[in-house]
């Protein structure tokens, strides 16, 4: 569905990311993972062509996305920010609207349709559709932000750390909730995070990067059995301590 072949981005004082390789599967749920300045964020972007690459090529379903458009392609691709991105001064409805307002749908399609997407969501649309994003919790802002990503139906989601903000049961309910509405919509979807316990839980494949390249790309009991080098193994380190943790935890609770 998305092949990144041999990209590479350069800036002004440097290159974020290298030679990048990689098929991701229709239906395949994604995580790219690194550390902060990996390049995660940047190669992330290039798949809507918020940022152009230096070299190499992206296709989605065989094409070239350079000759798409950006409107065109991101039509087809919900995009959640980084942090929360809801438009403050606009209601619930409104953030809800502004992609299929830009498509030209008629008024009672675009209400219908806030309908639909807060109910996917689980968001009451009686008590949560008139609100301002200021009047939410911090969840509640980002399970907003995942359902405006969705609001043309696009086939692909892509994510850049939705979660960051939250606390961790939020966080934790939210990651679950966007893997099922991922089954359930059959969307290729790509998750950018730092969290490697976030990622074994949610990814059916998880590629580390590091320095603009790719470590390792594999599922999650394939790192956790064979990681590639220390670096791989020092970030499944901390999840596996805890999971073995709370294994002996909860193996001597009454
Ligand atoms: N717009 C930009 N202009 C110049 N350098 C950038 C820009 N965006 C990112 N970078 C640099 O590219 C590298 C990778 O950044 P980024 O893709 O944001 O990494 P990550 O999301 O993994 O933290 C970093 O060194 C960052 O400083
Ligand atoms: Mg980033």
């Amino acid at each position: 569905m998305i092949r990144f072949d041999r990209v590479s981005k350069t800036y002004k004082n440097g290159t974020a990311v290298r030679g990048l390789s990689l098929d991701i599967d229709a239906r395949e749920f994604l995580v790219l993972i690194g550390p902060s300045g990996s390049g995660k964020s940047t190669a992330l972007s290039l798949v809507n062509r918020l940022i152009e690459p230096s070299a190499g090529v992206i296709e989605i379903d065989g094409e070239n996305i350079a000759h798409t458009s950006p409107a065109e392609l991101r039509r087809h691709i919900g995009f959640v920010f980084q942090g929360i991105g809801l438009f403050p001064h606009l209601t619930v409805a409104e953030n809800l609207g502004i992609t299929p307002r830009l498509l030209g749908w008629e008024r009672d399609r675009i209400a219908e349709r806030a309908q639909e997407l807060l109910h996917l969501v689980r968001l009451a649309p009686e008590r949560y559709a008139a609100r301002y994003p200021r009047e939410l919790s911090g969840g509640e802002q980002q399970r907003v932000g995942v359902a405006r990503a969705l609001a043309a139906e696009p086939k692909i989601l892509l994510m850049d750390e939705p979660f960051g903000a939250l606390d961790p049961l939020v966080r934790d309910e939210l990651g679950a909730e966007v893997r099922s509405i991922h089954e359930r919509l059959g969307l290729t979807t790509v998750l950018v995070t730092h969290d490697m316990t976030e990622g074994l839980l949610l990814a059916d494949r998880i590629a580390v990067m590091r320095d603009g390249g790719i470590v390792q790309c594999g599922t999650p009991a394939q790192l956790m059995s064979a990681p590639v080098d220390a670096f791989v193994r020092e970030m499944i380190e901390t999840p596996r301590r805890r999971a073995t943790r709370l294994a002996e935890m909860l193996s001597v609770a009454p």
